[in-house]
């Protein structure tokens, strides 16, 4: 019997391994795995381990490998469909009820892909008769040998509408079958015959996760030809946004024990993987002429945790990259990430390689960016950082980007990687550390230029500017005057103002226990409570953790000026402001305050 994916996934999602093998095997927490001694041996010490996120286990002493329903098989002796049924059982689901029309379905899949396989034999057969001679000049052309086209199953589709046809029928095959593979064009008028879909092209066989030929990538011989790339189309075999160019090969190697890289390479077509696996990247893959969607990437992660994607380094191939990136944002994990090699204008892996060799190619791998540089850069690009609402917008959409990443941990990491690096380009340290000298901003590709919501981007630095007071009360001490002044637009958001006020005027220094008591006691706990909600974010706004008082009011007070729409082109007031961040920074609120002072009437 086989069982759906959906209905496996589940089960796996919703049983550990840990969980079963604990039932036989004592276990002990060890960092991220478990260990314990092996079941299979008859071992003093433990070597053998449960990996819950990767959903397995290991055991030293015997060499077994497997997941929690190959464990069962192996210590209760159970065959795969009693094992998968223990396990329902202990997760509580019911099994799947055996549906003739899957199995009617899984049959009628494997006729498919019979004839898939009978074409591909018919292509490379034709690739090497008389009619494919222009292609094998082409393929020469480009470098492929005889055997390099063998190893990849390239054929030769035949200039001609029914060669193929031809052929299949008389190996017994119908033309509904034919049509449902994809292989041949069905007539819009009845009566005339279906034709071959693929003619005059190079054909390359494309293959599913399991290895199983499910369509062909054919590339145009002539440039007359209308696509130069034509794919098979979706078929009840073949999706193409589920499928990676080369993927169980390319998988395999990966697995290889004296394989040291950490993921597959991605490059964008065909004849760039063929190029790569022929100059000692076996690892490589394509998707099929489209951006990677999510289950390519989880196709990809299965394989190996750090995946590289290659792009070409022009404005088209950033594009791609950048959405790459936001595809990948949500799926993070630890421990799961990208890489992004971009490649010398206008060249394409194949193109790399055949000029320079694979010396070449590796250097760009080994250049490879991590996807957080991606994020930064690709928000640096997205407006212009002149002005402190330029730089103040970047912060914001750092932080949006990090909101995309749905595991927590992973999301607060890049939170402090991307305001680490927000500082050390514009923030108020920026050419403090390395002996002075303002450290110069980071140019800004003039790529994908994206506007922001402003309404926004407004109601979220308002909640920030009151928030942080609410937070932290001290930094009053620096910013009292200037908040108090505030206008906010902000349901709730000037009652507050006005409440804090009122305490501090009467107490000068508050602390938060106290301020929040106030504001309750105000009937303003409503606001309050919207606030303290955020405090994550704003923590990771106003500097993080670590920072003190005086470097979050410096942080307050550049919000401030962007909230009041200052600007602060002039180099005086740029200067005001580094002077202020020393006065912060020194925590001579004396010197701040005088600063400030001059600074209002400056602009007065
Ligand atoms: P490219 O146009 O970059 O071609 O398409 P390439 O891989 O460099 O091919 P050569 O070197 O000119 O032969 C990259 C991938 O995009 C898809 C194919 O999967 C191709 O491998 N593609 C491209 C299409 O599906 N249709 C097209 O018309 C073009
Ligand atoms: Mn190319």
């Amino acid at each position: 019997m086989r069982f759906g994916e959906n209905f496996m996934d589940e089960l796996k999602s919703r049983v550990r391994p840990s969980d079963v093998v604990g039932r036989y095997v004592k276990l002990k927490r060890q960092g991220r795995e478990y260990a314990g001694l092996s079941p299979f041996t008859n071992e003093k010490t433990p070597s053998f381990f449960v990996n819950d996120e990767k959903g397995f286990y290991h055991c030293f002493s015997s060499g077994k490998h497997g997941d929690a329903i190959s464990f069962l098989m192996e210590v209760e002796g159970l065959s795969f469909p009693e094992a998968v049924e223990r396990l329902a059982g202990l997760a509580g689901m019911e099994m799947p009820k055996s549906d003739p029309r899957a199995e009617e379905r899984a049959r009628a899949n494997k006729q498919t892909i019979s004839w898939m396989e009978r074409a591909q034999e018919f292509f490379a057969k034709s690739l090497m008769r008389e009619a494919g001679a222009e292609a094998r000049a082409y393929l020469k052309d480009r470098g492929l040998t005889r055997t390099a086209a063998e190893a990849f199953g390239i054929g030769y589709a035949p200039d001609s509408f029914d060669a193929l046809r031809g052929e299949l029928l008389q190996q017994g095959a119908d033309d509904a079958k034919l049509i449902e593979a994809g292989l041949l064009i069905k007539p819009e008028q009845s009566g005339k015959n279906p034709w071959d879909r693929f003619r005059n092209r190079i054909m390359f066989p494309i293959h599913d996760a399991r290895g199983r030929l499910i369509a062909f990538g054919g590339r145009a011989l002539s440039k007359e030809q209308k696509a130069k790339y034509l794919n098979s189309p979706e078929t009840p075999i073949f999706q193409k946004g589920q499928v990676l160019y080369n993927y169980p090969k390319a998988r395999k190697a990966l697995a290889a024990p004296n394989n040291s890289r950490r993921g597959l390479i991605v490059c964008e077509g065909y004849m760039d993987v063929i190029a790569m696996v022929r100059a000692g990247f076996p690892e490589a893959v394509a998707p099929l002429g489209t951006a990677l969607t999510e289950m390519q990437l989880d196709l990809l992660w299965r394989a190996g945790d750090a995946p590289i994607l290659c792009f070409d380094g022009d404005k088209a191939g950033l594009r791609a990259a950048y959405r790459s990136v936001e595809r990948a944002l949500p799926l993070l994990k630890p421990g799961r990430t990208l890489w992004f090699a971009l490649l010398p204008d206008g060249q394409d892996p194949d193109d790399l390689l055949r000029a320079k060799g694979a010396a070449a190619l590796q250097e760009v791998l080994d250049a490879a960016r991590p996807l957080v540089d991606m994020v930064w850069q690709g928000e640096l690009a997205k407006s212009p950082l002149k002005t402190p609402e330029d730089k103040a917008g970047l912060k914001e959409r750092l932080m949006q980007a990090s909101f995309q990443i749905a595991h927590d941990g992973v999301a607060k990491e890049y939170r402090t990687a991307l305001l680490n690096k927000f500082d050390a380009a514009y923030g108020w340290k920026a050419g403090q550390k390395h002996g002075g000298g303002q450290r110069r901003p980071q140019r800004a590709d003039p790529v994908l230029v994206q506007t922001m919501k402003p309404d926004a981007m407004q109601a979220a630095r308002e909640r920030r500017l009151v928030g942080a007071v609410l937070q932290w009360p001290g930094i009053l001490d620096f910013i009292d005057e200037r908040f108090f002044s505030l206008n906010f637009s902000g349901a709730g958001l000037n009652d507050l103002r006005d409440c804090v006020e009122s305490l501090y005027i009467s107490r000068k220094a508050v602390d938060k226990q106290a301020l929040h008591a106030h504001i309750e006691a105000q009937g303003l706990s409503g606001p309050l409570r919207v606030l303290v909600r955020e405090r994550t974010v704003l923590t990771a706004a106003m500097g993080g953790k670590q920072a003190d008082l005086a470097q979050r009011a410096a942080l307050w007070i550049d919000e401030a000026d962007t909230q009041e729409g200052r600007r602060q082109t002039d180099a005086a007031r740029t200067e005001g402001i580094n002077r202020m961040a020393d006065a912060l920074r020194s925590g001579n609120s004396e010197a701040m305050k005088r600063l400030m002072r001059a600074d209002k009437a400056s602009r007065n």
